[in-house]
């Protein structure tokens, strides 16, 4: 398990709203988190109270990561899941809910998500990464915050849907191939990290290893490097498995079976 730690965020003015730190912890996960939307003079007032207003949000809820997240400070029945991320609701109940009554909506906000998530923060400012930062797309085009499966893009379903997920913006590689690569079979990420990396491409390996941890490379007696029941002793020299001319359509070609273009 990862440890979580405390950090304390400067206060950030999001949707009106002034975000300050307040410091939380997940007695269920065991880690100390950071939190939250403030609200001024609202109390937490507890997930039962929102899902009697709220069914939709907490049909997938229940189960999820974030369902056990709660805010420390307040030790309300059934926890504060809902509030850690739209902060404290009693205000907003009181007065019957309703769109910018004092309720915090992250919407395209991903800073919000942030405040906790700090490792994906870093993550996303390496060389090649997703432009979050830059406002460019968010957290919750990827992943779904009231989902039981939180991974919008994998997760305990197929990697059949991550690779879905991902061709809403990547059409063409996650499209039909007359000759695929069944390596795509087990998702993108096999390949990519989703927030970012310090490789071209988002990569997970820069070199020749991104292919052989699934193609073995063979030595033969005679010294002769066979991947699969080809020679490739003078190709490897010539570059990547990807460039060079080689195997360019990594993705899935429609000319041949050795992924060429
Ligand atoms: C008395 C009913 C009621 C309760 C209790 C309630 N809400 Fe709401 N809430 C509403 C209504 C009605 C809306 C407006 C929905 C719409 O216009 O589609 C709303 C809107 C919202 C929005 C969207 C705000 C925006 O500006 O876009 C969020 C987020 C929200 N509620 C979260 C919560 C949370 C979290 C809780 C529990 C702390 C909660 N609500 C409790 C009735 C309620
Ligand atoms: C991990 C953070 C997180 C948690 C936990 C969370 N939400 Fe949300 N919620 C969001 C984000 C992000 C959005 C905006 C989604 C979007 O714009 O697609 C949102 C939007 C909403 C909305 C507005 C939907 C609309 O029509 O615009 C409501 C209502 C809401 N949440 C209620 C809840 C309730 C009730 C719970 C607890 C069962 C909950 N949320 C837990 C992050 C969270
Ligand atoms: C109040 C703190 C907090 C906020 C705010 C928060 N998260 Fe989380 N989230 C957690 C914790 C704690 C975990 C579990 C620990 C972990 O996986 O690192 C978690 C786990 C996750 C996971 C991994 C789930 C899994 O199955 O492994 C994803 C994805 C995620 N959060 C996305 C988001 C997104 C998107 C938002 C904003 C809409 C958000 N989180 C807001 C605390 C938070
Ligand atoms: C381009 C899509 C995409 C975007 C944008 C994105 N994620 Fe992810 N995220 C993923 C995928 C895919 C995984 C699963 C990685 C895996 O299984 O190897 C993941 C995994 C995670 C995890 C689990 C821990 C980990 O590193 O595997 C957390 C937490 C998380 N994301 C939070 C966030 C937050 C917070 C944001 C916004 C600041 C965000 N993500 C933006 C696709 C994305
Ligand atoms: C909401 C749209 C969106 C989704 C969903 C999305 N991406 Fe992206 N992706 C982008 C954008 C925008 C860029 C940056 C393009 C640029 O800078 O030219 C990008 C860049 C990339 C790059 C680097 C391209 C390059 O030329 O350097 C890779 C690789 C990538 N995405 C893979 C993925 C994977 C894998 C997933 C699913 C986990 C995914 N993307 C989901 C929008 C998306
Ligand atoms: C077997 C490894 C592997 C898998 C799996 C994989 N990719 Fe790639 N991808 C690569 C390599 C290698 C490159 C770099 C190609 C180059 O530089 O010529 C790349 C490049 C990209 C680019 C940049 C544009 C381009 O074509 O050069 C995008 C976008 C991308 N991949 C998206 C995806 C998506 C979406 C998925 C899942 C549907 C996926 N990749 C699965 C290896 C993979
Ligand atoms: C996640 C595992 C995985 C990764 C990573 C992977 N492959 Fe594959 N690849 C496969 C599987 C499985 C097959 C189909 C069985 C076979 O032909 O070995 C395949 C088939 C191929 C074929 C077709 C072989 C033929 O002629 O029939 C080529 C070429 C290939 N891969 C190249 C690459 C390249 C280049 C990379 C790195 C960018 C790569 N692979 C990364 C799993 C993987």
């Amino acid at each position: 398990m990862k440890h979580w730690r405390i950090f304390f965020l400067a206060a950030l003015i999001a949707g009106g709203l002034s975000i300050s730190a307040f410091v939380t912890s997940c007695s269920t996960l065991n880690r100390t988190i950071a939190v939250a939307p403030e609200i001024p003079g609202a109390s937490f007032i507890g997930n039962k109270a929102c899902l009697d207003c709220h069914a939709v949000q907490g049909k997938n809820f229940h189960g999820s990561i974030h369902q056990r997240v709660s805010v420390d400070h307040s030790k309300v029945a059934g926890g504060t899941s809902c509030e850690s991320c739209h902060g404290p609701g009693s205000l907003h109940a009181q007065g019957g809910g309703g769109r910018g009554k004092s309720i915090h909506n992250p919407g395209k906000d991903s800073d919000s998500c942030m405040s906790c998530h700090v490792e994906i923060h870093a993550e996303l400012r390496l060389p090649h990464h997703h432009p979050v930062l830059e406002k460019k797309m968010n957290c919750v085009q990827c992943h779904d915050p009231h989902g039981s499966d939180i991974h919008k893009t994998s997760g305990n379903l197929s990697m059949a849907r991550m690779n879905q997920e991902c061709a809403a913006c990547h059409r063409d590689q996650a499209r039909q191939f007359l000759f695929e690569h069944e390596a795509l079979r087990e998702g993108c990420t096999v390949c990519h990290s989703p927030h970012g990396s310090i490789n071209q491409k988002m990569l997970v390996e820069r070199d020749n290893n991104l292919c052989l941890k699934c193609h073995a490379q063979v030595h033969s007696g005679s010294g002769d490097i066979y991947i699969g029941a080809t020679i490739h002793t003078s190709w490897i020299k010539r570059g990547n498995c990807w460039s060079s001319g080689c195997h360019s359509a990594v993705h899935g070609s429609n000319i041949d079976t050795h992924l060429r273009y």
